[in-house]
Formats: C-alpha cells, structure tokens, sequence
C-alpha cells in the first residue's frame, strides 16, 4: 500500500528512485510521482498508472539533481488521477506519504478556514501544508517544522519530506506504516521497504513508531518526534533480492497472513468511537434514514468473500435484528430475484471487479435497492456501482488464496453491523461498546495465534499428505470451516469439505474412518458443548481430529489427535482469530507439498469473466 522511496548523496537521484519504486511495485500502486532538488528549486514530475508514465513524462521533463523523494500511490483519499498522485507540494515543501491521516477531515477545515487552497483531495497535503505553515511561521529547520506538523497528527504514516531551503537534506518519520534508512558509500537512502534499497547498500536502520530522521549524505540524525535523541546501528540485510521483496517470507500468502493484525487496524482505524459506543457514521456512507427504513439486508458475494458475508449475516441479525440473506452472487444473477426499496444490498469483494457480484449489484439497483459495497480496492467497479462504499485498508494482496481481505472484510461487516444496531435502535451503547472493544483486541490477538505459527507447521507435517479433509464448525466456526476448507484445496489441491457440524449426521459422517483427518473449530462460545459433542462422534468412528480450542480447554485434549490453540477471545471476534490457524494450516501443507502457493493452478486473483 503505497511505496516510498528518498535518495541524497553524489549521483543523480532521479534513475536510482525510479528503480527503488520498481521494487516496491508488488505493493500495487495506481500512479506514481517524484519530486527532485536541483540545488536552487524542487521539481515534481507525477503520472497516473505504471511507472513506465511517469518515465514518459520524466523523458518529456527531466529531473536533475541529486536529493529527491518518490512515491507510488495506492489511493485511499481521493481517485487515483494525477493531482492526487504524491509527492504534494505546499510552499517550498514537499511530501510523500503512506498510510492514513485519521483527523484530516478536522486538519483540513482548520487548515481552509485559515485560507490554505487545496490542490488535491488527498489526506497528504494536509501534511505539506501543516510543515509550510511551521515553517512560514518561523521555524527555519526542516527537522524542526516537521516535527511541529506531526505533533497535529493522528494516524498511520510513513513520510519523507524535502524543502527548496534544505537542498542537502531529507527528513522522514514514522508512526505504524514501515520505513527503512540505507546507509551507503557517502550517501543515505530511505524507501517502505529492504528491496527498494538493496541495489546500493545492505546496511539499513529500521525506524520505529513515533521516530523522525534527518537523512544528509554522509550521516543520519534519529529522534523520537518528542525530541529524545535515538543512537541505532545498522543492521546488515543479508536476504536474496526475491525474499527482499517478500518481506524475508517465503511466499505472498505467508507475509499476507502474518500483515493480517496490521490490515485490521488500518481498517479501523477512524471509524470506532469507543466513548461513544458507535461508529463514525460518515464512513459508511448511507444516511441514518437508511438504516432505519429497510427491512431486510442482502448479502451478495463469492468465494471467500462470501464466506466473509456469513458472519455478517450472523452479526446483523443478532446486533440490528434486520432479517438477513446471504447469497452467491453468480446464482442471484440467473435467478430473478426479488429486490425494492426496502432492502439494503451489501456487495462483498476484495478486488471490487467480480463479474458475478457486480451484475447482482446492477440488478439489485434497478430493483430499487439501495447498495452498500465492502471492497478493497478504491474506485473498482462494485463501489461504483453502490450506493456507499465502505473500504477495508488490508493494501495490495498478491497471492491470490484471500486471507488478509477476508479479516479485514469481518472487519468491516462487524462495523457495519454496529452501525445498522444503534441506529435501529436494537443496540444499546453499552454493548455496542463491548462489541467495538472486542474488535479493537482483535489485532493482539491475532499477533498471540501467529506467534503459535510453528505448531500449526507441525500439524502440516502430520497431514500434508492427506487426500481429503473435513472442516466443520458451528454459530460463527461455520463460515471458517467453509473457508478453512476452501483455502486448503485452493493452494494444496487436497480434497475439502466445509460443513455446518450439525449438518455431520445428515451425510458427511459417512466418510469418516482413521484416515480421515477432521479440523473441528470448537472455540469456548455459546455452542461449545454441542460442537465437542460433533468431535466425540468423529472419534468414536476413529477419525483423526484437530481442534481449534481455547487455552486452557482440557477437555478436548484427549479427544484430539492436535489441538491448535487460540486466546479466550469475545464471541463476537471469534472469526477473525479461529481462521488463522486454518490459514496457515493450509499454507503449511501447501508448501510441504511444493504447489505454487502464491499462483495455484487454474486460479485467477480478479474473476472478471463468467
Ligand atoms: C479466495 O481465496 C479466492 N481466490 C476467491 O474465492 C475469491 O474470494 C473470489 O473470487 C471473490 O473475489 P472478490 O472478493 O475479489 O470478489
């Protein structure tokens, strides 16, 4: 989600960020820009779409110098066109930036009603001008008006900043999104991540939250934004360009699995008012009027994203007391269903573009009804064609088996589903605010389930060369046995059946015998004793189980072949934390088995064919 890289030492600066950027390219980006100092002035050159535009234009309008930022955009706040496309400029500031300004709406009118004009509709210029003011109000030092701008600042960012008065310097800062110093040969780079720098150096200092850096040719300057000075050593990197890019992961999918605490907090962040037990009503986008007049929710998806819209229908009935349909999308389109102006149409999908859900949208629009879209990427075609976009910020996923969309899209249909409840009336505040307290844990601990990663390689090991699985799981375990299932076959090519565990005597029962290995997600909730009841069946047919269950459940244990542990966690967010260890399971095994877990055979990332 957004790539940043800097450059200040001997050479021309302009070649060498347009090649940091190329490796940060896998981050996804929609355009791409630089900004250069030629000793007297900056220069900025910015192009929509690939990086081959802006080298089009650098051709047409050549950058020289030696001290420049650059910047490819994976837009959030504002389209992708090129007036928003970064680096931003205000006076003799420039800026790149990654990650969110959450108080930019506040930030922005202050800034307006003081007679500051906006050139973009980006939550980044709010920066650059916040720094120009500084500055024009008398704070000569770049590194000192950077810091008076990021003490106004709430949010997640990564920045670089360079200043028509400072030729010889680059100032950056950090507060969640990454960024890395390179320490060269009589030069310092800085860029989101190692790859951008490993062309020229292997010595790099990751900065940490709540840290600033004034980065000059020869030295670097580190401080925490509060003034305290920082003395780190580098470390030197000593991965191959390919696990460079992959974070020092192995594949796409494992790096997209263990960013899945990051990709919920980015998702939340600005939309959960805890003190007053709601959510941030702009950033659904439809009017309370909305909320209170329809009379049934209908919720259109596929694959995994469909699976998200199961917990969502479960959220929705319990917290909004709406009745709620899920449906796959490319069934809605060929039947003729029946939609009006009563019904609030939730359309779910990561990439935005799926063939099937956008046509379900365009009919359930022109059957009357009003259409919310949850997707992933800003301006695809779903949110165009909704009513209301809510986006979950999980940035680019590479791999194409879903998992860090699927978290960040329970996310966002946990929100949604609040925000339906108090407006309805069918949520108090108090236990809205238990609700939105529960998903503000959810990230710890999802970081406590990952940390247990290498029991989860275990298991793999034990099952990796299994035929077919059986996953089941009961209430809010059943749209992850349904995706725990759905992701193993996807990358492992193992046979696998999700099923609601009450549905086991109905039929799949039958297929249990020693060799059939048995996820069971049997969390400490509501329905724990009827689903242990489901594992004692499996056991007495001899089938081989492995249970998701909470610490300190004994009594599973010695039902159990493996027991892959979670935290207690609120029922509520009980989803976001029992897929993990499904994810990886099917990670593991896919990797024991030497598919091509990034790219699986057949599979396409956007579907946008029937
Ligand atoms: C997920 O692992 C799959 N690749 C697939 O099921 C995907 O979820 C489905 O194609 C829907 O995509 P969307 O979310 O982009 O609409």
């Amino acid at each position: 989600m957004c790539g940043i890289v800097g450059y200040v030492g001997p050479r021309p600066a302009s070649p060498l960020l347009i090649e940091g950027l190329r490796k940060l390219e896998y981050r996804g980006y929609d355009s791409a820009g630089l900004a250069v100092h030629d000793g007297k002035t900056i220069d900025i050159v910015r192009a929509v779409g690939k990086l081959h535009n802006l080298e089009v234009a650098l051709a047409a309008h050549p950058l020289a110098g030696s001290l420049g930022i650059g910047h490819t955009r994976w837009a959030t706040h504002g389209r992708p066109v090129e007036h928003n496309a970064h680096p931003h400029a205000a006076g003799d500031v420039a800026v790149v930036h990654n990650g969110i300004i959450e108080n930019h709406v506040a930030l922005r009118h202050a800034l307006e009603a003081d007679g500051v004009r906006f050139s973009s509709d980006t939550d980044t210029e709010i920066v650059a001008h916040l720094i120009d003011r500084a500055m024009r109000a008398g704070i000569v030092d770049l590194f000192a008006a950077v810091r008076r701008a990021l003490e106004q600042v709430q949010g997640a960012y990564a920045i670089a900043v360079v200043s028509r008065t400072a030729p010889d310097r680059i100032v950056v800062a950090k507060s969640s999104s990454p960024l890395v110093i390179g320490i060269g040969e009589g030069e310092t780079l800085c860029g989101s991540d190692i790859p951008a720098l490993l062309a020229h150096t292997r010595d790099v200092i990751i900065l940490e939250d709540g840290e600033m850096a004034e980065l000059r040719a020869g030295s670097v300057r580190i401080e925490t934004v509060a003034g305290v000075p920082v003395v780190r050593a580098p470390k030197r990197i000593d991965w191959s360009p390919m696990m460079a890019e992959k974070g020092g992961y192995k594949h796409f999918m494992l790096k997209e699995i263990f960013e899945q605490p990051r990709a919920l907090e980015d998702t939340l962040r600005g939309r959960v008012d805890l003190r007053a037990g709601d959510v941030t009503s702009s950033e659904i986008g439809l009017s309370d009027e909305v909320a209170t007049s329809i009379r049934r929710v209908y919720f259109l998806a596929c694959g995994t994203s469909y699976h998200a819209t199961l917990a969502g229908r479960y959220w929705v009935e319990q917290l909004a007391r709406v009745p709620a349909v899920v449906e796959v999308a490319s069934e809605v389109r060929y039947r003729e269903p029946v939609f009006g102006p009563d019904d609030l149409v939730v359309a779910v999908s990561q990439s935005g573009e799926t063939i099937d859900t956008l046509a379900a949208v365009k009919a359930a629009r022109e059957g009357g009804a009003k259409v919310l879209a949850i997707a992933n990427v800003l301006d695809s075609a779903i949110p165009r064609a909704a009513d209301a976009a809510l986006y979950t910020h999980a940035g680019p996923e590479i791999g194409v088996a879903s998992t860090k969309c699927f978290t960040t899209q329970l996310g966002a249909l946990l929100l949604f589903a609040v925000w339906l409840g108090r407006r309805r009336g069918t949520l108090d505040e108090g236990k809205a605010r238990a609700v939105l307290q529960a998903l503000v844990e959810a990230p710890g601990q999802m970081r406590a389930v990952l940390e247990r990663a290498p029991e989860v390689l275990a298991v793999a090991r034990v099952w990796h060369s299994a035929s077919d699985m059986l996953f089941l799981g009961r209430g809010l375990g059943y749209p992850i046995a349904l995706e725990g299932a759905l992701k193993l076959k996807e990358i492992s090519y193992i046979h696998a059946e999700g099923y609601a565990a009450g549905e086991m005597k109905h039929g799949p029962i039958a297929l249990i015998d020693k060799k059939m290995p048995v996820v069971v997600i049997v969390p400490k909730d509501a329905h724990y004793e009827k689903t242990s009841g489901n594992v004692q069946e499996v056991c007495a047919r001899d089938g081989q189980v492995v249970a998701i269950a909470t610490d300190g459940d004994d009594e599973i244990t010695p039902l159990a072949q493996q027991v892959l542990r979670i935290p207690p966690v609120a029922e509520w967010t009980l989803p976001l934390i029992t897929v993990l260890p499904t994810q990886l399971l099917a990670y593991y095994i896919a990797d024991l088995k030497g598919t091509d877990v990034d790219q699986p055979r057949n599979l396409a990332k956007t579907v946008t064919v029937e």
